[in-house]
């Protein structure tokens, strides 16, 4: 049987307001007549200041808007920063936490990442939050650890929203090198036994993506492992063409429902 597969497009700091409503329009066509939502699910994160304009022009469709990180609180003396609140008023239902440029820019770590979690579903957001290794340490064989690390905190708490993790190794975003779909695999099932030790009854709810290099090319190859619900795309979004070339192939190849 085939389960949904979720598709997020993070544009990053990508694509004038202009240019991001221009790719919204876009894609909305190439997907016309063919696109079912009920088999693939279709997320874009424009920067934040196109999520406005993006999310008139996607109102009636199925496609949702997502921010690409927020602040903690709803509004106050924060010079630069945009809350989950905001990004809900402004049309989006969905946030990506914890994206490795943001752990690696700003500094941010697995404590401020689950205080994100939670203010995104105050906000009524849904959450997706990024996990991987980087490349040191996947060769020093530490993979599974880090990944055990990254989802401590954040499943130590109720589970009060919607979550989706996503698994980014650092190495293989934006590199074109990616991991084979086995070895991708092994880490879904691993961060499902870990949300299914701490949240038995949630388990189901939970959705764990691939991210890092996905194109329409590798997408299915992904999508076929069991526990591979969707992917996270970063460089390959950037092109409406590209992006509907995903969704059909994550119409016709999965994933499969566990
Ligand atoms: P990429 O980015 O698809 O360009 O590798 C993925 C991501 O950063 O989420």
């Amino acid at each position: 049987m085939q389960g949904r597969a979720l598709l997020i497009g993070n544009w990053k700091m990508n694509k004038t307001v202009e240019g991001s409503a221009g790719h919204a329009r876009t894609l909305i066509r190439a997907l016309e007549d063919w696109w079912d939502p009920k088999l693939v699910q279709v997320v874009l994160a424009p920067t934040a200041l196109a999520i406005a304009a993006v999310g008139r022009i996607l109102a009636g469709t199925d496609i949702a808007v997502a921010g690409q990180n927020l602040e903690l609180g709803t509004e106050g003396a924060l010079t630069g920063g945009i809350s989950g609140y905001l990004l809900y008023e402004a049309g989006a239902r969905w946030v990506i936490v914890g994206h490795s440029e943001r752990r690696q820019h700003f500094a941010e770590d697995d404590a401020l990442i689950t205080e994100k979690v939670k203010a995104a579903w105050q906000a009524g957001l849904n959450a997706v939050v990024c996990i991987g290794e980087t490349e040191a340490e996947r060769n020093q064989g530490a993979t599974e650890r880090v990944v055990r690390q990254q989802l401590n905190l954040l499943l130590a708490g109720p589970l009060k929203g919607g979550l989706t993790i996503a698994y980014e190794p650092v190495w293989a975003i934006g590199s074109g090198r990616v991991p084979e779909p086995e070895e991708v695999a092994e880490i879904a099932a691993i961060i499902h036994g870990e949300v299914g030790a701490r949240w038995p009854e949630a388990e189901n709810r939970v959705a764990v993506l691939y991210g890092g290099s996905v194109n329409a090319k590798n997408l299915g190859g992904f999508l076929n492992q069991a526990d591979v619900g969707g992917a996270l795309i970063g460089g390959a979004s950037l092109a409406a063409g590209e992006m509907a070339a995903m969704v059909r192939a994550a119409q016709q190849e999965g994933p499969r429902a566990r």
